[in-house]
């Protein structure tokens, strides 16, 4: 009589973790129009030294935001993109790469 409770503690584990993993567009949408937008633009294709992010994939951006985020330069202008992923949580940066590789092909 226990097995069905055990699968269905597994079941909804399970989905708990899948929904963990993928990011929320429509939060990663706000988050990108408060704290993104006036660098990179409302379409993600950057200006001037502030690079385009539209084409990046998922994978491509969430390193790119954990390398800012732990301080690291990557280019030229990390001076300027460090702050801004300074207090992003690990639920900011995947509703953020959602959000940007979906949207901005
Ligand atoms: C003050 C302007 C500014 C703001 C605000 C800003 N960025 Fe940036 N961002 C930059 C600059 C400048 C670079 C290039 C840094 C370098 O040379 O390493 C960059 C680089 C990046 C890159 C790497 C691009 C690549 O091709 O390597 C990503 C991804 C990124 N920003 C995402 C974001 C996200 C997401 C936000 C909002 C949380 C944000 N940025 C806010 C200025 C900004």
């Amino acid at each position: 009589m226990k097995t069905p409770v055990l699968c269905a503690v597994t079941a909804a584990l399970a989905i708990g973790m899948t929904s963990a993993q993928a990011g929320d567009a429509s939060a990663g949408e706000t988050l990108y129009a408060e704290a993104c937008a006036q660098c990179h633009g409302p379409k993600a294709r950057g200006m001037a030294s502030f690079p385009s992010l539209a084409g990046n994939d998922e994978e491509f951006i969430v390193s790119r935001l954990e390398q800012y985020r732990a301080g690291e330069k990557v280019g030229p202008n990390s001076g300027l993109m460090i702050p801004n992923a300074a207090d992003l949580s690990d639920a900011d940066i995947a509703n953020l790469a959602t959000y940007i590789s979906t949207r901005f092909q």
